[in-house]
C-alpha cells in the first residue's frame, strides 16, 4: 500500500513540479469551481497510475491542478463512492495521495439530505460535525505508523479555525449558512420517512452517501478539514417528497455560484506556504 501511494505521489509530483498545499473535491455543489481554477492541467485519472478505474463509462474524472484565488489548488472533479463497489481503501485512496504529496488542507463539498426542520432546500450547511454509518472503516486493518497513528483523535474531525473563516466569509457576504451534523451512510437508496427520522433523532441535521471516510482518512494523515453539505432535499416529516438524482443535480445548482465564492475567497486568505 505504501509503495502504491509513493509511486502515484511521484507520478504527480512529476507531472505538476511544485505541489499545491489545498486539495479540493468538487462534489456536488462546487463541480462548476473547475471553471474557475486558472492557469490549469488536467490529468485523467485513468492516466494515474493505481488511481480506481471507474465503473461508469464516460464519467472517469479529473484531477485539476491550477490556481484559485491566486493560490495553487489540486482537485478532484469526480470522487469515489461506496456504492459504486469500491472499496474504502479505494474511495480514500486519492487522500492518501494528498497527504503523500504534503497536501495541508482538504476542502469538500456534497449533496446532503436535510433533517433538521429550519433547513430549506439549496440551502449550504457547514459541516460541524459527522457521525460515520458506513459499514466499513476507511482505517480498518494494519495500520501503518508512516500514515498516522493506531487510533486517530476525532475530537475536531472539521478543523474550527477553517470554519470560523468560512463563517466570517459567509457574514461578510450575505451569504446564510446552516450548520450542523452530516451522516455519512452508503446509499445508494435515499432514505424511509423512518429513516430520516432515526437519523434525525440520533443527531444529524444531513445526510448523504460520501465526505466520512474521506474526513477519516485526512485526520489521521493530520490534513485540516473544511466540508460543507448542499441540502438538495428533506428528510423532515410532513415535508418528505419523492427524491430523484436529477433534482439533487438541480437543488445544488442553486447553491453552486455561493459556494464557489465562499472557495475562492478561502483560497485567498489561508496561509499557505505558496
Ligand atoms: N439522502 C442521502 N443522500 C443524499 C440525499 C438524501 O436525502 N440527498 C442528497 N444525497
Amino acid at each position: 500500500m505504501l509503495e502504491t501511494i509513493k509511486k502515484t505521489a511521484d507520478y504527480l509530483r512529476n507531472e505538476i513540479g511544485d505541489v499545491p498545499n489545498t486539495a479540493i473535491i468538487l462534489g456536488t455543489g462546487l463541480g462548476e469551481l473547475a471553471n474557475e481554477i486558472n492557469d490549469k492541467k488536467e490529468i485523467p485519472y485513468p492516466e494515474i497510475p493505481n488511481f480506481p478505474v471507474s465503473t461508469v463509462e464516460g464519467h472517469s474524472g479529473k484531477l485539476i491542478i491550477g490556481t484559485l484565488g491566486g493560490k495553487k489548488v489540486i482537485a478532484m472533479q469526480g470522487r469515489f463512492h461506496y456504492y459504486e463497489g469500491y472499496n474504502m481503501k479505494e474511495v480514500t485512496f486519492p487522500i492518501r495521495v494528498f497527504q503523500a504529496l504534503g497536501v495541508e488542507y482538504l476542502f469538500v463539498s456534497n449533496a446532503a439530505g436535510g433533517m433538521n426542520s429550519s433547513f430549506n432546500v439549496g440551502d449550504i450547511m457547514l459541516i460541524e460535525d459527522h457521525i460515520n454509518l458506513f459499514p466499513e472503516h476507511p482505517l480498518h486493518g494494519k495500520n501503518h505508523e508512516e500514515l498516522g497513528t493506531r487510533f486517530p483523535d476525532m475530537s475536531e474531525a472539521y478543523d474550527k479555525n477553517l470554519r470560523l473563516m468560512a463563517m466570517e466569509i459567509a457574514d461578510e457576504k450575505n451569504i446564510k449558512l446552516q450548520h450542523g451534523v452530516y451522516i455519512g451512510l452508503t446509499g445508494p437508496t435515499f432514505e424511509t420517512p423512518a429513516e430520516y427520522n432515526w437519523l434525525r433523532i440520533i443527531g444529524g441535521d444531513a445526510v448523504g452517501m460520501s465526505t466520512v471516510p474521506e474526513v477519516i482518512v485526512a485526520n489521521h494523515a493530520k490534513i485540516k478539514v473544511l466540508a460543507f453539505s448542499i441540502i438538495t432535499d428533506l428528510g423532515v416529516i410532513g415535508k418528505i417528497v419523492e427524491v430523484s438524482h436529477e433534482e439533487v443535480q438541480k437543488a445544488a445548482k442553486i447553491a453552486q455560484p455561493k459556494m464557489a465564492e465562499i472557495m475562492r475567497e478561502i483560497m485567498q486568505r489561508l496561509e499557505t506556504r505558496d
